[in-house]
């Protein structure tokens, strides 16, 4: 090897690097690279942003054919929450929640007659407007604005709650970038509450009783599922052969909690679970596949203590004190 490839001279300076031809090429090598990464960097952003925004026209194509409960059962204080997300959630009274892709608003509706100061954020100019008219008929204060989830109003901040469910994760191109962003909007202590489907569900493909085909990658990743199966294809486009097409994308559940964890947030809840009305036609075995997930994961507060870690002035539950008086060494004889 020449002295000028060498990375640094016998003295340790960079003179190579500054005074050679070698180290002007060198230099100039290392610009083209992170000129190179960046333009792909930007190729890859504007791929994405350009899938975000041929899913929002189909979303508003097939919104006028999606419905929600009847707006009267809305207004007599009806809640279209599952009782699971009730209590992870827990008492809601005077917090600020935010639900990220909320559709035609019937969730930030329950959010609201649970007593929350209720948001909806939903990309779809059709939904929100159907979501705005929906609270109106209802007599029930929320607020609802068009926005992509990934980059939402700037006043929805310190927040309490952050809630997304139901097929909202597969419209999220940059799991690690919406992470951040979520830890970013929860106020200490504020958690986000996901619970959506499995992605095991979004990719097997129901062909018949006990009969299942993998119609998708589990580890696609940013890589989306363009041909979904029809059970799969949201409510609005299923058994509609001139609905539009859908890019989902599919995460696998370690990598949303991976991302979770790695933008800050404490894991509190984490289960997965069978649903077999979502396996149709499999027959005895829908109720052995996994079909939703939910994760709660919170924003520690350093002014509070770590439920996680053991409280110093309680006995500790995992090696309790000693039951049995210390046994004294018998004296050598
Ligand atoms: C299946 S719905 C959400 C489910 C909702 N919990 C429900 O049951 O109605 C999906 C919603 O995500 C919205 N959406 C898709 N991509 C989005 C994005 N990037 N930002 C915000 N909303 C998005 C769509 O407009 C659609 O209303």
């Amino acid at each position: 090897m020449s002295r000028e490839a060498r990375p640094h001279s016998a003295d340790g300076s960079l003179a190579w690097f500054s005074g050679s031809a070698a180290g002007r090429i060198g230099a100039a090598g290392i610009l083209l690279r992170a000129d190179r990464r960046m333009s792909t960097l930007v190729a890859v952003e504007s791929r994405l942003k350009a899938i975000t925004e041929s899913n929002r026209m189909s979303w508003n194509t097939i919104a006028p054919r999606r419905s929600g409960i009847a707006t009267d059962r809305l207004r007599a204080g009806e809640v279209s929450l599952a009782d699971f997300e009730r209590r992870l959630a827990g008492d809601v009274t005077g917090r600020r929640v935010v639900h990220l892709a909320c559709s035609y608003g019937d969730e930030v509706l329950s959010w609201a007659n649970l007593g929350a100061v209720a948001t909806g954020v939903d990309i779809s100019d059709v939904a929100v407007a159907e979501a705005k008219s929906r609270a109106a008929e209802a007599g029930i204060e929320a607020d609802f604005r068009r926005a992509d989830m990934l980059d939402p109003p700037a006043d929805l901040a310190e927040l309490d709650l952050v809630y997304l469910s139901w097929g909202a994760i597969c419209w999220v191109p940059d799991l690690i970038g919406f992470a951040t962003m979520i830890a970013g909007r929860l106020r200490p202590g504020g958690a986000v509450l996901l619970c959506d489907h499995h992605p095991a569900w979004e990719v097997l493909a129901v062909r018949g009783d006990d009969h299942l085909a993998v119609a998708g990658d589990y580890f696609g990743r940013d890589r989306p599922n363009v041909d979904q199966d029809d059970a799969k294809r949201p409510q609005g486009a299923r058994g509609e052969p001139d609905a539009p097409r859908f890019s989902a994308f599919v995460w696998p559940v370690s990598d949303v909690v991976m991302a979770l964890v790695g933008a800050g947030l404490r894991l509190d809840a984490f289960f997965e679970a069978p649903e077999p009305a979502l396996y149709a036609g499999l027959g005895q075995t829908a109720g052995a596949l996994p079909a939703y997930y939910v994760i709660k994961a919170t924003k520690p507060d350093p002014t509070k203590p770590d439920p996680t870690k053991p409280d110093p002035t309680k006995p500790d539950p995992i090696r309790p004190g000693p039951t049995k008086p210390e046994l004294t060494r018998p004296e050598p004889i």
